[in-house]
């Protein structure tokens, strides 16, 4: 029987997540989606007008079908949590039952459970500022979207300087590389469940290009890496593939790097 996948951060096919979303389709796995509150009617109207079915292609040549989306936003545990003004938020009020307990609940009733989850979002309020000059709420509000999960996507500004990669995004990748270790034991412990992360190189993602300097990153890149090619979405899908699968029974608490090699370098050359 093909396991059931929940994927959350997807809402168009440039991003990660929905590379990933096509490699575990191709290997056989049902996929369900998060998608983030506010982006969610223009995802579904795209997703039913077709406009992704050229990118839905898998290498079987079938489409990959996403069984049901589920409007979720992962800074909120439960209705208590989401503030006022997001309440009356008209974006917010079309949708209900988005909080991260009652999506579970939802998946649960609708599925019984799933076997993989993939966390693919991040949000730093404050990306383009320094760390110097961000504020606690930008600060906690990377972190409150940013870290968490089973495997998940992280960047290597967590450990080495990326200027420009600012307020608290370095902090949340940091925070979610040691969570995933220490998840890794806990949910390994109690629940032979594996954590990992996947430490990506640039993609010009939505979120990404929100940053501003992903070209340069890309060049860079390009410029520097063991690998000199781009790297598709497609290369970090596969990767996420095989570390959900059973090929990969002996993986836990990792970082994998999946970015032409660039972490591996100690100057630009
Ligand atoms: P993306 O834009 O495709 O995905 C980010 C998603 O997060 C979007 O769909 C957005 O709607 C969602 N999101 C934001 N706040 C949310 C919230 N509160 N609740 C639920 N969903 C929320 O961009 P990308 O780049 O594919 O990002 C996926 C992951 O990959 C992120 O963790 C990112 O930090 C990571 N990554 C990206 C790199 C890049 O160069 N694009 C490099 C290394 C890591």
């Amino acid at each position: 029987k093909g396991k059931r996948a929940f994927i959350a951060g997807i809402a168009d096919d440039n991003g990660y997540g929905w590379a990933i979303a096509k490699s575990l389709a191709a290997a056989g796995a049902e996929i369900l989606v998060g998608t983030w509150v506010p982006a969610l009617n223009i995802f579904e109207t795209s997703l039913r007008r077709g406009k992704f079915d050229g990118s839905r292609v898998l290498p079987d040549g079938s489409l990959m079908e996403i069984t049901k989306v589920y409007p979720l936003d992962a800074v909120f545990d439960n209705p208590e949590d989401v503030p006022e003004d997001i309440k009356a938020n008209k974006r917010y009020a079309g949708s209900s039952k988005w909080t991260v307990q009652e999506v579970a609940e939802s998946v649960k009733q609708d599925f019984g459970s799933i076997d993989i989850l993939v966390h693919s979002l991040a949000n730093g309020p404050e990306v383009m500022k320094p760390l110097l000059e961000t504020s606690r709420k930008g600060y906690l509000a990377a972190l409150s979207a940013s870290s968490g999960s089973s495997l998940s996507l992280t960047y290597i500004a967590s450990e080495r300087i990326i200027p420009g990669y600012g307020g608290g995004m370095s902090s949340a990748k940091a925070a979610l590389e040691s969570d995933t270790r220490v998840l890794a034991f806990e949910a390994g412990r109690k629940h032979k469940i594996r954590v990992n992360t996947i430490s990506a190189g640039p993609l010009g993602s939505r979120a990404a290009k929100a940053i501003g300097f992903i070209d340069t990153m890309i060049e860079y890149s390009l410029a520097n890496a063991p690998l000199q090619k781009e790297l598709s979405a497609d290369e970090v899908g596969h990767t996420a593939a095989f570390l959900v699968s059973p090929l990969a029974s002996a993986i836990t608490g990792a970082v994998i790097y999946v970015d032409n090699g660039l972490n591996a370098m100690g100057v630009g050359v």
